[in-house]
């Protein structure tokens, strides 16, 4: 009897450690959530869990629109819009609004020859791997950048609730987001100006990622497998979208007008559509 007693508490001592120290494990594997949203580049989505979807926006118009403000480029689109074909735009606080990642905003790109204290800060700028110069990742997925919500991500393996996310800015309106920069009442290029400019948010989803083109044996681990979970539940900003920001150029300089941001930095908490 007390021998079978012995055996019994070994295997739960047993059973304790094991498990009890994976969970010791896995704690000490999670990382801190930074403080506050911030732009960190479509890099940083790759390399690890997004590789394919990387790889699909890199090839899609989205990871190539910085390329669109150099000079000679889409020159008989540029002088529809009377803007100068023969111009370099990659510095022009308006064009860089729509065409980069969180300019003018917390950890967004910096255009070239920006300095600060003396040094110059400008943000890297790497043809074979696009990253803030272009409309990255968290121009569509963020509200203030995804520096936050990337960690749960990470932290959770991916098996995360949207509303997990979406409290550390993740937003989910996509039809909305998208007018952040098409037909944005600041955007040259209106469907008044050419019919291929009228929005089709269904039509136009489909070319985003092709994502199916993209998976490769190498990335099969990082398959969404909480997808479908996901797509049963509902997050806020689906139901009540987030305000989108409105702006102005100010001496050659970008204002956004606070009452129109979908992020208050100081109270830290998100702005929805009244
Ligand atoms: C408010 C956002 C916004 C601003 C500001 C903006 N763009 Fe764009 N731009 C867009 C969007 C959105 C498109 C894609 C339109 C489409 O295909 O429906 C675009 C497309 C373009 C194109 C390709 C057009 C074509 O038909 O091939 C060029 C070139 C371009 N932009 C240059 C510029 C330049 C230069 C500036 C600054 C003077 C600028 N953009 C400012 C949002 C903007
Ligand atoms: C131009 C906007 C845009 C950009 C840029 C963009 N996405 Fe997306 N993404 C979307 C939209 C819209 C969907 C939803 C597609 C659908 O429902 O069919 C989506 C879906 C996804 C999903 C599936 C999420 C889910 O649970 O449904 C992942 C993962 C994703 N994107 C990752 C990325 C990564 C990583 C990047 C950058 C390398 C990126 N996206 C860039 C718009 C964008
Ligand atoms: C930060 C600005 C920005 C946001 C947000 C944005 N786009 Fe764009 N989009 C652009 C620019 C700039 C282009 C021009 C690329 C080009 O002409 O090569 C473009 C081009 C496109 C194109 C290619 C047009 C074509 O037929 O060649 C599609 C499709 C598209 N966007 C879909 C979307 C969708 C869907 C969303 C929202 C989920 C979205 N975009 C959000 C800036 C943006």
């Amino acid at each position: 009897m007390s021998r079978a007693v012995n055996i019994l508490s070994l295997i739960l001592f047993s059973v304790v450690l094991v498990f009890g120290n994976a969970d010791i494990a896995s704690a000490a594997k999670q990382k801190k959530i930074p403080k506050s949203p911030k732009f960190v580049g479509a890099v940083k989505c790759n390399g690890s869990c997004h590789d394919s979807y990387y790889q699909a926006w890199k090839n899609s118009p989205h990871g190539k629109t910085f390329d669109l403000l150099k000079p000679g480029v889409r020159e008989e689109a540029k002088v529809r819009v009377k803007l100068d074909p023969k111009k370099d735009y990659t510095t022009t606080p308006l064009c860089l609004r729509c065409h980069t990642t969180g300019y003018g905003q917390k950890g967004g790109f910096q255009p070239a020859g920006t300095m600060k204290k003396g040094k110059d800060v400008s943000s890297p700028v790497d043809p074979n791997e696009p990253n803030k110069e272009q409309v990255g990742c968290e121009m569509c997925h963020s509200v203030a950048g995804g520096a936050q919500f990337r960690v749960v991500m990470k932290n959770t393996k991916g098996d995360f609730h949207k509303t997990d996310t979406e409290q550390y800015g993740q937003r989910w309106d996509y039809p909305n987001v998208c007018t952040r920069c098409h037909t944005h009442r600041n955007t040259p290029f209106q469907p008044t100006v050419h019919d291929k400019y009228k929005f089709n948010f269904e039509e136009r989803k489909k070319k985003v990622h092709e994502i199916d083109k993209y998976w490769t044996p190498d990335n099969q681990d990082q398959k969404l497998e909480k997808i479908k979970d996901r797509k049963n539940e509902k997050a806020k900003s689906e139901s009540v979208p987030l305000l989108i920001e409105d702006f102005d150029i100010k001496d050659d300089k970008i204002v956004f007008k606070k009452e129109a941001m979908p992020y208050d930095p100081k109270a830290g908490t998100f702005n929805y559509k009244k």
